[in-house]
């Protein structure tokens, strides 16, 4: 066999040792072509006096018994004691892009199989397939679909940590000594964060430093460590969180665990930012070559709530489509006795007393309007209070005499029930046959409990039912929705349009929010909403310039009611949605790129269109800077030789707008070279709270 193995890929490279055990980890990260043994003399390291006497070298499969004393990537019960592992290397092939490394252990009758993919650019994706070769079954407790242990450059990590209305806060520091893990528990990644990582060096920011970014592609629970030993030694592990006798394997039986995506880079987080962007856009988004543009889309639900009827939308979807919206999404309240959130969910017609002839002449009307049909749905929920539960009491996930727990007001339905899975699949397919609908918002508004053991079956019911109507109505798109942020992933995100980030549509906390999932997600998945003010779950009132501005830089909507807004709000909101329409091919297909701002409450975006000829930007201040002379904002993603014109687009915030330069024709545009632009910057006046503006760039 080989001593050593290696896999490239564009822009990223990983280089192994092999032996009689596991495969020991070289290098990960830039390309090199040194002679491996090289690598091997450079990366190694003499016995110290109190360690195993084989010197272990950090490998891709850490098990208990070997000396090594942290977290094992794979724990298997049989007869309910943990099984000793003791793997080789049987096999490793090398195809292009794919490298394999079975390991076997015939003592234990267990089989398992690493798989790294090379994938796009800087991207490679890694998993693990566990096979039941012996002649007895076994549990797994714990299976890593990647057990990695870190470059040492790689001792700064950036880890995330949320909740409902607040996604997705970042926490930086060193790796300290000792585990944290984050899992999760509710049968879905939830607002926790776990599923995404970054491993970098200290000197991170956006356009410089190494960086390496994780993520489980699952959308039931994980298990996410980060650990690091008394020596300094650091491991990641992520993979699908499995219960207690949740998976046994029957002699001959495996499985196969979800991806982990791993993306490398060297110029900063806005370098592994567009390198995950590329891959979603070639490798997950579903069709995405052929996506229409995304359309400005109202939602009733923070404008009406369950205050609907046929009347109070049709009058909605005219004020909306006087504003130049396109698509009209009729959120929760339109199926069968849902008046409030205490009912209902399971009976998924429509409802007879609010439109007494169906949905059919609403529908007509938005789409006269000339937009089209969105509908919300939860079809993974059933409410106690529903025909469906009436007659199917048991098709809830629940245990045998254990009080079945709700919140609000709902339990979840048990997709492994073939039956249960059959009905949803009639009522949705009935749903999108009837009626012109373009668009469903698929919302997942509680976690699993209990989960009794069926987490995982319940996921891939899930991806089942959702890859089944995908299949019959493969033009209509898809939203995930879990409360906001409670399920967001690249499995969700292989079936579905776009996400909801958050159900926080506060400009001040979306800012942050949208920042946050940009680092993983391109801007044309992440629903952004303009929401009322005052904002239902901040209280916090803001300026429709603001809230409009904000919510531009994503997949543009509108959650607010026209008729509660005054002329100049509407006015201000319908210029927004012309720039919207006017630069989305912009934000949508190009390179997004964060930029270095002034303090913490400043941010800075600019998006480059794919030829380099159009870029938008977006600075935005959510408090007061500490100086009034704001530092100049130093743009990137631009071409250093290259002039720009560069305007700021109207409106202008009122109060920023007193402080621009005089006698600069701002409107019509200035001329930069990028050098200048990207070196020095502009000086655009944004001390004051709740301040936004946007700059479009035209190369000359
Ligand atoms: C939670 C979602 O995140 C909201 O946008 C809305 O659809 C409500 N559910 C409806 O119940």
């Amino acid at each position: 066999m080989e001593r050593f193995a290696r896999l490239d890929g564009d822009g990223i490279c990983a280089l192994f040792e092999l032996g009689e055990g596991v495969p020991a980890l070289l290098h990960l990260g830039a390309p090199v072509s040194d002679n491996p043994d090289s690598i091997r003399a450079a990366t190694s390291r003499g016995l110290h006096e109190n360690e195993p006497d084989v010197l272990s070298r950090p490998d891709l499969l850490p098990v208990e018994g070997s000396g090594f004393l942290g977290t094992p990537a794979i724990e298997l019960l049989r007869g309910g004691l943990a099984m000793p592992l003791d793997f080789t290397l049987e096999r490793s092939v090398n195809e292009g892009t794919v490298l394999e490394f079975r390991l076997g252990d015939k003592g234990s009758g267990v089989t398992l199989t690493l798989r790294w993919e090379a994938v796009s650019e800087g991207v490679m994706t890694m998993s693990a397939r566990l096979l039941n070769s012996g002649s007895a079954s076994f549990g797994i407790a714990r299976l890593a679909s990647l057990a990695l242990p870190l470059p040492g450059w790689a001792d700064h990590a950036t880890r995330y940590a949320g909740r409902w209305a607040g996604e997705m806060r970042e926490d930086t520091g060193p790796i300290e000594r000792g585990a944290v893990s984050s899992d999760s528990r509710g049968g879905r990644p939830g607002f926790d964060g776990g599923n995404w990582l970054l491993a970098h060096e200290q000197s991170l920011c956006a356009k410089t430093g190494q960086v390496l970014g994780m993520h489980l592609a699952w959308s039931g629970d994980h298990i996410s460590l980060l650990e690091r030993n008394d020596d300094g030694a650091m491991q990641v592990q992520m993979g699908a969180r499995i219960d207690h006798g949740e998976v046994i394997l029957e002699p001959g039986e495996s499985f196969e665990t979800p991806p982990v995506c791993l993306g490398f880079s060297e110029k900063g987080r806005n370098g592994l930012a567009n390198r995950f962007a590329a891959y979603m856009r070639h490798n997950v988004l579903p069709d995405r070559a052929e996506w229409p543009a995304r359309r400005v889309h109202l939602n009733s639900w923070e404008a009406l709530g369950f205050d609907m009827d046929e009347a109070s939308l049709k009058r909605l979807a005219s004020d909306a489509a006087a504003l130049g919206i396109e698509r009209f999404v009729i959120d929760d309240g339109w199926f069968h006795g849902r008046r409030n959130d205490r009912t209902s969910l399971g009976d998924w017609t429509a409802d007879e007393g609010l439109f007494p002839d169906g949905l059919g002449p609403l529908a007509d009307h938005v789409i006269g309007l000339g937009m089209d049909v969105g509908i919300w749905v939860e079809p993974e929920m059933i409410s106690p209070d529903s025909d469906l539960y009436r007659a199917n009491p048991d098709w809830c996930i629940h245990q045998h005499g254990v009080e079945r727990a709700t919140q609000r007001n709902q339990l979840v339905l048990d997709l492994t029930i073939s039956e249960a899975a059959e009905h949803v699949f009639a009522r949705l397919n009935t749903l999108l046959s009837l009626h012109p609908i373009a668009y469903m918002k698929w919302d997942h508004n509680r976690p699993l409990f209990p989960r009794a053991g069926k987490g995982i079956a319940q996921t891939e019911a899930l991806y089942a039912l959702l890859d089944r109507l995908r299949v019959a109505h493969p033009k209509v798109e898809f939203e995930s929705c879990a409360s906001g942020g409670g399920r967001i992933d690249y499995g969700i995100l292989s079936r579905a349009h776009r996400v909801w980030p958050s159900d926080n549509n506060d400009p001040v906390e979306r800012l942050r929010i949208m920042e946050a999932w940009g680092q993983f997600l391109p801007p044309e998945v992440l629903g952004s909403h303009v929401g009322p003010s005052l904002n239902p779950v901040t209280g916090r009132s803001t300026d429709m310039d603001f809230r409009a501005k904000v919510a531009l830089f994503g997949h543009m909507g509108i959650e607010t009611d026209p008729a509660a807004m005054d002329e100049r709000e509407r006015a201000v909101l319908a210029v927004h949605i012309a720039h919207y329409k006017g630069w989305r091919n912009v934000l949508h297909s190009g390179a997004m790129h964060q930029l270095d701002m002034d303090g913490e409450g400043a941010f800075g975006r600019i998006a480059v269109a794919a030829d380099g000829a159009r870029a938008l930007v977006l600075i935005a201040r959510a408090d007061l800077a500490v100086d009034h002379l704001a530092r100049p904002v130093r743009l990137a993603g631009l071409d250093d030789a290259a002039t720009y014109k560069i305007s700021l687009l109207e409106p202008w915030p009122h109060k920023a707008s007193q402080y621009v330069g005089r006698g600069f024709d701002w409107r019509a545009g200035i001329e930069l070279t990028g050098r200048f632009l990207q070196s020095s910057g502009v000086a655009i006046p944004l001390v004051h709270p709740e301040t936004a503006w946007l700059l479009g760039i035209e190369k000359q």
